[in-house]
């Protein structure tokens, strides 16, 4: 497991001018990271995990959160809310077994979606996965997420078809 990369984190300005602090995501955030999951709108939750769950189950969880930072990085957005931190975003990308080509997944809490989080989480993983030599990025999108695909294409990603799975669209691009 590599160590913490503490120089990812960073607080970074939304649209409006409201600030997020953005780190690597830690195990022991895992309550943090439960509580972001509980908190999204069913629509949301099933757009990000493409089933219907309310929470994550324990073995998912600790997989999200445990994370070694070099085959899967995650990335989470944070706000100070009532004197709590809260997370509000996050993004992640876990490398093929080539070394080559990474998948990522990015969810936004509802209330923070068009805020500009999104993408300083992409942004900032697109860069990441880069600089470590990562030559593309996938991911898998619902046919039926039309703001993802939007997002994606205005990220410069490319879509296609999943042979087999009309209800599934490929995103790609070179890094
Ligand atoms: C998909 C998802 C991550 C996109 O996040 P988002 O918050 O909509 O994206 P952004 O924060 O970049 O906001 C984009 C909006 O900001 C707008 N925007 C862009 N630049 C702007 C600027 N400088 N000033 C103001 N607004 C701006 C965009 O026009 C867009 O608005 P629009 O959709 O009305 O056109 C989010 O909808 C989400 O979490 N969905 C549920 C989970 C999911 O589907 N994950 C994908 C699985 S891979």
């Amino acid at each position: 497991m590599a160590d913490y990369p503490v120089e990812l984190e960073r607080e970074r300005t939304l649209f409006d001018g409201r600030k997020v602090l953005v780190r690597p995501i830690r195990a022991g955030d895992a309550a943090m990271e439960q509580d972001f999951v509980r908190h999204l709108s069913p629509d949301s939750r099933y757009a990000r995990f493409m089933a219907t769950l309310n929470e994550l189950p324990a073995n998912k969880l600790r997989y999200l959160t445990d994370v070694d930072y070099e085959h899967h990085l995650a990335l989470v957005a944070l706000v100070q809310h009532d004197g709590e931190t809260v997370e509000v975003g996050s993004a992640r990308y876990v490398l093929d077994p080539s070394g080559t080509s990474c998948e990522f997944a990015v969810t936004v809490d509802d209330a923070w979606q068009g805020s500009g989080i999104a993408g300083v989480l992409m942004f900032t993983l697109m860069d990441v996965a880069r600089s470590r030599g990562i030559e593309t990025m996938d991911g898998l999108v619902l046919a039926s997420n039309h703001k993802m695909l939007k997002f994606a294409r205005q990220l410069g990603f490319a879509q296609e078809r999943v042979p087999d799975d009309p209800g599934t669209i490929r995103v790609f691009r070179k890094l």
